[in-house]
């Protein structure tokens, strides 16, 4: 990218700071009163969803702006390059090719000239059997008896996307598997699951892109013992199977070679929930359903690819995140679903998108000359009303909002879920009107309003719907790290502490001091001396 299409350098970056400028003093009533059709100018439907951001601190000005100036930083381009393969990715020089991982295997998608729908669909075949064998009891453990329990030991891009899908489609869960996640290093997510499941009939799936990753290895180094101990070789063998890009690692860790799942170097760790990275959730839920979720995710594919960028969901929700954060200030970013079933949607969108774009160095390797990722956050509603909405309502910060809404209820309870949608609409309503009359009375008492927020409606959370989620958001990652112009598909900033770690392990259990970095070794020194022995 050159300087003249660098975002802030654009025209229309310097126009969108006027026009933010000059709405400053508008209300979002206001807005609205100006615009009696805003709510049908102010929302895109994309597959399976509704994007409605008439509550949003922007005019019909603002909106052609920001579609400006996506025309300007090449968005079109660069997302042609990601379905091209093209190693965009350009620190490590690899594509970044997930959309290919939810496509149907009759269309091919190239890397560097090779097909690889071919390989996606061989390690579908083998998510599909194992499933299968699974669900008919067919899979079992070294006495012979079925597997009744699946542990997935992973962390991050290996552990948050499962977990998250597997909360959110609950109600599509088979009997049988008992599902369970460890991903901490501390022991404690182990420890608690080795005492639930019994060694005989429990299956793991060691799921790390790299196999080097000290948490997953320390756990699954921990479950090999276990096996070990109860079952001999002939438990590692039937009931571990590893997903990794890694093989001379799932060599000297012992996989089977028909117990493994490969990945590839064109999934980013964040990005890989539809690979075998994500044969946890298919076990839970069954291929069908695992399918289902796919076919959701190429839907958003599609739209993403072929919609006018005015009638296209990820790119106005990014776009409107650009206005959030480099416009109106907006340092943090609230996701607020208003069903249960999305309480763990938070915590994999703060990889996702804090993983991706929270970076201060332009693809370039110059220093970014604008703002990056905000800090993302959020929990369910109606819980997180009851936590940190006063922030919401009258803090200081701007701070930007997605609510995420079902019409419909997934556990058959409506009028609880119309509960939901009441109390998800009155707070989008209470952010945005507020009651600044209210002041006259206490001044503690005033709703300042003219807080925006975007609302994500839609019918049901099924597997299809999540996965037209989940791609929607990578897909707004993706834009929003093109027009800052950093790489989102890498991660460099995550390899100083995991350096450091590995050289303070002995200090902590029992170095002399002699050699503790210095802004640390009066904590090293207490550590030792509360630690038990
Ligand atoms: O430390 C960050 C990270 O590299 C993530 O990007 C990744 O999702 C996670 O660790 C786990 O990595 P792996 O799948 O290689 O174990």
């Amino acid at each position: 990218m050159s300087n003249v299409d660098y975002a802030p350098r654009t025209a229309a970056w310097r126009a969108l700071g006027e026009r933010a400028g000059a709405l400053s003093d508008v209300t979002i009533e206001a807005l609205f009163e100006a615009d009696p059709e805003r709510f049908g100018a102010f929302s895109v439907d994309g597959p399976g969803l509704l994007l409605d951001f008439s509550r949003q601190r922007l005019d019909r000005r603002a909106v052609s702006l920001l579609l400006e100036l996506a025309a300007q930083t090449g968005v079109a381009e660069r997302i042609g390059q990601m379905f091209g393969g093209e190693p965009i990715n350009n620190t490590e020089d690899r594509a970044a090719l997930h959309v290919a991982l939810r496509r149907p295997a009759d269309r091919p998608l190239a890397v560097a000239g090779t097909d690889v729908m071919p390989l996606v669909e061989t390690e579908r075949e083998k998510m599909r059997s194992l499933a299968e064998a699974l669900e008919s009891g067919a899979l079992r453990g070294y006495t012979g008896e079925p597997i009744t329990d699946v542990v997935n030991i992973g962390i991050g891009g290996s552990d948050l996307g499962a977990v998250m899908a597997v909360k959110a489609l609950g109600e599509y869960r088979n009997p049988v598997p008992g599902i369970h996640f460890v991903s901490n290093i501390d022991g404690v997510e182990l420890s608690q699951v080795l005492e639930r499941v019994a060694p005989a009939t429990t299956l793991f799936v060691i799921c790390s892109k790299s196999f080097t990753t000290l948490e997953t290895l320390t756990n699954a180094r921990e479950v090999r013992a276990w096996l070990l101990a109860h079952g001999g070789d002939a438990a590692i063998a039937s009931q571990c199977v590893a997903v990794s890009t890694n093989h001379e690692a799932m060599d000297e860790f012992g996989i089977a070679a028909e117990r493994r799942f490969a990945i590839w170097d064109w999934v980013g760790g964040r990005f890989s929930l539809w690979s075998a990275v994500g044969l946890a959730l298919a076990l839970a839920i069954g291929w069908r359903n695992f399918e289902a979720l796919l076919a959701g995710g190429h839907a958003m594919d599609e739209h993403f690819r072929h919609s006018p960028f005015e009638r296209n969901v990820p790119v106005m929700l990014a776009l409107i995140g650009i206005w959030n954060r480099n416009f109106l200030g907006a340092g943090s970013h609230a996701v607020l679903p208003y069903d249960d079933h999305l309480s763990r949607l938070p915590a994999f969108l703060q990889q996702l998108e804090m993983e991706s774009n929270g970076k201060s160095v332009r693809r370039n390797g110059k220093p970014v000359e604008c703002r990056t990722c905000p800090v993302v956050w959020g929990e369910s509603g109606s819980n997180a009303q009851h936590s940190f909405y006063q922030l919401l309502h009258q803090g200081i910060d701007p701070i930007s909002i997605d609510f995420l809404l079902p019409a419909a209820s997934g556990v058959d309870r409506q009028a609880q879920q119309d509960l939901a949608a009441a109390n998800c609409l009155a707070q989008t309503l209470a952010l945005a009107v507020g009651d600044p009359q209210a002041a006259t009375d206490s001044p503690h008492r005033g709703y300042p309003g003219s807080r925006p927020s975007s609302l994500l409606l839609f019918e049901r959370l099924d597997p299809a719907t999540l996965g037209q989620l989940i791609a929607l958001y990578e897909h707004k990652t993706f834009v929003q790290g093109v027009i800052w112009d950093v790489n989102s598909f890498d991660q460099w900033g995550v390899e100083l502490g995991k350096r450091l770690a590995s050289g303070l392990t002995k200090a902590v259990s029992g170095g002399n001091g002699r050699d503790d970095p210095q802004p640390i070794a009066g904590a090293l020194d207490r550590l030792r001396a509360a630690r038990p022995r």
